[in-house]
């Protein structure tokens, strides 16, 4: 298969993460005989830092133009720090997911045996855990009108979500759904807001269509709080942009950490792969930022392509890695590997697997105490 892949490494462990995933994906298309042209362009930070503006306009038409983008992270503390800046890296995010109209966030959760002492939560909470998170993302307050008042004193962020919107994302879900444990739960704050009270009507209107699958409701709060308690419960969870945003970073903790998670972000004619994670500017070049996360989404981009035997050779590439010990720091803070090892061992596994089964457990010279 022949494919254009857009590549935008960005800020932070962004370029880190990203070049093992290429190394990975390159050995992929070398076993299974696919040839992807790979284009790079700049966002967030470092284009600011390039330009004076996150994204520029060619970078998005590479974009459109490519099959699928491969993106690392964004975001430099910079910018955090100063409240009245008027251009900031995430602008650049933002504004491709809009062009591109990439409105279904796939966020899948899953657990690893050998990540379980990572999770604060107790082991007996951990066990069947196996969701997803579907994230609206090209709407709600992350793109209303927004307002600051000339004397400074009052700001406000408009939110609001059409049918169209809801609609189309949630018919994702629930196909989703049927391909799973067939449960689709609404995350919504439909006691105080009418954009929720939208999302469920339509959900409820909807659910007819797929009488297999159960519904159910769920206020915000009370999600959190039962992702925290009762996480097995959940088999697709479908929110609303800033709920989706704030649930998945909770849900991490479940998988012990944050670097562990992929999304895909599918739109109409293309779509996004990046870890959940962000820049995590204190790690960035000290080679300690776990791949594993810009791995399993590039396994989402060989799924988006139909290649299912590539995306699940690469899945049980990260399962041989976590299991045999191999693994960043935010797993294990004293035996751990660096971010470009790991990297290796899992590009050579899937190359050939029994070049690495032999040799599986890290070698002493390997692990950095
Ligand atoms: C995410 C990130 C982004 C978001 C930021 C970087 C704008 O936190 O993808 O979860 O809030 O959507
Ligand atoms: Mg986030």
């Amino acid at each position: 298969m022949r494919k254009i892949i857009a590549v935008l490494p960005g800020d932070g462990i962004g370029p880190e993460v990203v070049n093992q995933g290429i190394k990975v994906m390159a050995k992929i298309n070398q076993r299974f005989d696919h040839e992807f042209e790979l284009k790079t362009g700049s966002i967030g930070a470092n284009s600011i830092n390039e330009c004076g503006i996150p994204l520029k306009e060619e970078v998005i038409e590479m974009c459109e133009q490519a099959d699928a983008i491969l993106l690392g992270a964004i975001g430099d503390p910079k910018f955090d720090n100063d409240p009245s800046c008027k251009i900031r890296p995430e602008q650049g995010l933002l504004q491709l997911r809009k062009a591109l109209s990439l409105h279904t966030n796939i966020r899948p959760i899953t657990t690893y045996r050998a990540t379980k002492h990572a999770s604060p939560l107790k082991n007996s909470i951990l066990k069947d855990v196996d969701f997803v998170i579907y994230r609206e993302l090209t709407g709600g307050l992350y793109f209303g009108e927004k307002h600051l008042s000339d004397d400074g004193e009052i700001a406000s962020d408009s939110c609001s979500y059409t049918k169209t919107e809801i609609t189309r994302i949630a018919h994702n879900a629930f196909q989703m759904a049927q391909t799973r444990k067939r449960k689709l739960t609404l995350v919504d704050k439909a006691n105080v807001l009418e954009t929720s009270r939208l999302w469920r009507t339509v959900i409820r209107e909807m659910s007819s269509s797929y009488p297999e699958i159960t519904v159910d409701y769920l206020y915000v709060d009370n999600a959190a709080m039962q992702l925290m308690l009762n996480p097995a419960q959940f088999d697709v969870i479908l929110t609303e942009n800033l709920f989706g945003d704030i649930l998945s970073d909770l849900a991490s903790v479940i998988t012990g950490s944050i670097g562990m998670l992929p999304s895909a972000s599918i739109g109409i004619s293309t779509a996004l792969f990046e870890p959940v994670h962000g820049s995590y500017p204190q790690a960035a070049g000290k080679d300690i930022a776990n791949p594993m996360g810009t791995i399993l989404s590039i396994a989402m981009l060989y799924d988006y392509f139909g290649l299912t035997e590539e995306a699940n050779t690469i899945r049980e590439a990260i399962s041989w890695a976590i299991n045999s010990g191999i693994h960043t720091p935010d797993i294990h803070s004293t035996k751990y590997s660096w971010c470009s090892r790991v990297g290796d061992l899992i590009s050579f596994y899937v190359e050939d697997p029994s070049s690495v089964h032999k040799s599986t457990c890290i070698k002493e010279s390997e692990v950095l105490i």
